[in-house]
């Protein structure tokens, strides 16, 4: 298809960054659409370990990739990822595209992302703390800071200064923290402005160009679905939109130019920082799935929470997404269950029962799981076609949610996905 979306179906680390990876290979331009390195994407090659923050995982196929407005983009995180990759050996001359109304990560951002959750306290969200919410806060307020600022030294003295001088005050007299110097800041942010001039790129001119000679364009999600702003679980969400209608707002295209929406979700779940969870495993199980699944945070190195896979939060992905198909990831962790339970409605606070997400979020936080449990399978997962309960367990997702499973994933490297049709 010319344009895809691959998102993620869940709460974020389903595996898209792998599932972008593959199909990359048959894409002219990978387009990164909303947040910022808070995102970790890995790619398994051989003995080699990627892990993509910034920049679109089509970097890795030695594709265009371009960072459209929708993001947020930390100057030294990206340069850091470039000199990283090149270093390795990939090659990124002519591939990097960012867009001018992308805005820039500010240290006052990550400041205040920890101070904040420090004061939260046991209310934190549990953010990455790297600065994401304070920078899409700046956005919204009208104050931020935009890529397109880099070239132009007046205006970014002008607006370092203004910025400086607010977030100092929150700093210095409600978090009682140090203050920066503005003149250090824009010092430093001129440096990386030469790095970044050359990346700046209208990136709306440039997928409408690409989709109009025929060529294809993947836009890469990062976060999921259950953490977008306005139709995840609030507050313990991202402040971007992961959700497929995302690219379109990001890379400034009509939401008609978009021909599929791939969702990626693990064959179980997993969600980093606090909030509700209802799939979450109860008992050692719980321990089990996460060394299996090697369930460590990819940004900051926490245990991820696992949970069962919950049906009701992807049929729900997918109607907000408009999912037209699934890749169903980590299907091998699953092996090692004899029973494997699949949360298939949620018991409201009210004593019924419901196939729907709820829109209200005290059932959310009060509901309990139903699970049906699926009979498991032994074999290891290879890649020539599926065990017959492994190949049950895709049906019964698919009979569920009235969606198809393109593709599963039986292993983390790259070449470990296994096509249905
Ligand atoms: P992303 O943020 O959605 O790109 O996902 P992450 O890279 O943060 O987390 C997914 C983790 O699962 C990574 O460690 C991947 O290497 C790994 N992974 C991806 N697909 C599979 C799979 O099918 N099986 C297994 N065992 N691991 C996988
Ligand atoms: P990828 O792209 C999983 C979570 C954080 C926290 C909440 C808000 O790798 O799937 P933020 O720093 O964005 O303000 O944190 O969102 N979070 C993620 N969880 N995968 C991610 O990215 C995430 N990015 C943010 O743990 O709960
Ligand atoms: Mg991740």
């Amino acid at each position: 298809m010319p344009a895809t979306v691959i998102v993620g179906a869940q709460w974020g680390d389903e595996g898209k960054g792998k599932i972008v990876d593959l199909l990359a290979r048959d894409s002219d331009l990978v387009c990164r659409y909303q947040g910022g390195p808070n995102a970790g994407h890995t790619i398994v090659v051989g003995d080699e370990t990627y892990r993509i923050r910034q920049i679109p995982t089509g970097i890795l196929r030695g594709k265009a990739s371009a960072i459209g407005a929708g993001c947020v983009v930390d100057p030294a995180v990206l340069i850091a990822e470039i000199d990283e990759l090149e270093a390795r050996g990939i090659r990124t001359d002519g591939l990097v595209f960012v867009s001018g109304n992308a805005h820039l990560i500010m240290p006052w951002h990550v400041a205040l992302d920890g101070a904040r959750e420090r004061r939260l306290g046991r209310l934190q969200i549990g953010t990455t703390r790297r600065g994401i919410g304070p920078a899409y806060a700046d956005k919204a307020t009208r104050i931020g800071i935009r890529v397109q600022d880099l070239v132009d030294p007046k205006i970014l003295r002008e607006k370092i200064e203004l910025a400086a001088a607010e977030k100092n005050v929150w700093l210095e007299r409600v978090y009682e923290l140090g203050h920066f110097d503005a003149d250090e800041v824009l010092t430093t942010l001129l440096e990386h402005a030469e790095r970044i001039r050359p990346w700046i790129a209208d990136t709306s001119l440039l997928v409408d160009r690409t989709l109009r000679d025929g060529r294809r364009v993947l836009f890469e999600g990062g976060q999921g679905t259950l953490l977008d702003l306005d139709h995840g679980t609030y507050p313990f969400v991202t402040s971007s939109s992961p959700i497929a209608a995302g690219a379109a707002v990001s890379f400034g295209i009509g939401p008609n130019r978009i021909d599929e929406v791939l969702g990626v979700a693990k064959a179980y779940v997993t969600r980093v920082g606090e909030g509700p969870f209802p799939s979450e495993i109860e008992g050692d199980a719980q321990a089990r799935v996460r060394e299996l699944g090697h369930e460590f945070g990819t940004v900051t190195g926490r245990e991820r929470r696992c949970g069962w896979l919950d049906l009701v939060a992807l049929r729900f992905a997918v109607r907000v997404n408009g999912i037209t198909s699934l890749a169903l990831t980590k299907l091998d962790v699953l092996s090692a269950f004899a029973e494997i339970p699949v949360c298939v409605r949620y018991l409201l606070p009210d004593g019924s029962e419901t196939e729907e997400f709820p829109a209200h979020q005290s059932d959310f936080h009060h509901c309990r799981p139903v699970f049906e449990t699926l009979r498991g399978w032994s074999e290891e997962l290879g890649t020539n076609g599926l065990p017959a309960a492994a190949h049950d367990f895709v049906s019964f997702v698919e009979r569920v949610l009235e969606a198809e499973v393109r593709l599963v994933g039986t292993g983390a490297a790259r070449d470990r996905v296994l096509a249905l049709r």
